[in-house]
């Protein structure tokens, strides 16, 4: 695959029927969160199944739930970029012909002011119990002693995300396949795409006939899949690309 200029890229109104976006965590590598994989990745100092399965909480919550507390630190001291700031802009232009699906669980989007993206991995900073699943805001919560019990069943209390071997919520995944299979434009920005069933969702938009984007400086499995590659980062491409956008769309209008 060639990689794309923004110029020659060639994209029309037609494209713009339905545009869908995947995000990984690439794309709040520029706000200062580490991806998971890759250079400077956190799995390349943690082992995934020590931390973010359900055995590693059933085992040491204490553990967990400190490394929970360390990203959410990280995270509160982050701001979103330009690549979140684009995706935004992008929203305001195309309204409901524009879908958000993230990996990300730390809500950089939402900050950003995008008002429902759908949390394919859930949110860091909302919580639940491990048995009953009611849930807790994090003012009603005492972290000093960890992990905090559930007032209704003592229960363990556990951050609201998706770990690994565990479902998604099934809801929200198939809401993510159809509006995959729907798409006209699919962009997958900052995404290993190794992770299931999100990494599926490039394939089937393409499958279904949508022209797919990739963002990311690295080759990932769906690169040779892709119609365009842009290797410059997503903050840097984004709001370049969302502006190609926004001209097609007044252009067709007019
Ligand atoms: N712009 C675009 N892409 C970038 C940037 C950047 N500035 N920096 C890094 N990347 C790319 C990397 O090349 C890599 O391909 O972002 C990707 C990040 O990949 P991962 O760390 O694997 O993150 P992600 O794909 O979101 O992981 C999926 O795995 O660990 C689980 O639940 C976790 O949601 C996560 C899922």
């Amino acid at each position: 695959m060639d990689l794309t200029e923004i110029d020659s890229f060639d994209i029309s109104a037609d494209h713009l029927r339905k545009v869908v976006a995947l995000t990984g965590a690439g794309i709040s590598a520029e706000s200062g969160v580490p991806t998971f994989r890759g250079e400077g990745g956190m799995w390349r100092q943690h082992r995934p199944e020590e931390l973010a399965t359900p055995q590693a909480f059933a085992s040491n919550p204490q553990m967990v739930w400190e490394w929970y507390l360390y990203r959410r630190q990280i995270i509160a001291q982050s701001n979103p970029n330009a690549g979140h700031d684009a995706l935004v802009e992008l929203e305001k232009v195309l309204k409901d012909r524009f879908i958000l699906i993230t990996q990300n669980v730390d809500g950089l989007h939402r900050r950003a002011g995008h008002k429902n993206p759908i949390e394919l991995h859930g949110n860091i900073f909302l919580n639940r119990c491990n048995s009953c699943s009611e849930r807790y805001p994090d003012d009603t919560l005492d972290f000093d002693k960890l992990p905090p019990l559930c007032l209704n069943c003592q229960g363990q209390i556990r951050p609201d995300v998706v770990w690994f071997g565990e479902g998604l919520n099934h809801v929200t995944i198939e809401d993510a396949f159809l509006h995959s299979q729907q798409a006209t434009l699919f962009l997958s920005i900052g995404t290993s795409a190794v992770v299931h069933p999100a990494a599926a969702l490039p394939v089937v938009a393409k499958d279904s006939g949508a022209l797919l984007v990739e963002i990311n400086p690295d080759r990932t499995p769906i690169t040779s899949l892709a119609d365009a590659v842009f290797t410059d980062s997503s903050a840097q491409v984004l709001p370049d690309l969302v502006n190609k956008i926004k001209q097609i769309e007044t252009k067709s209008k007019n």
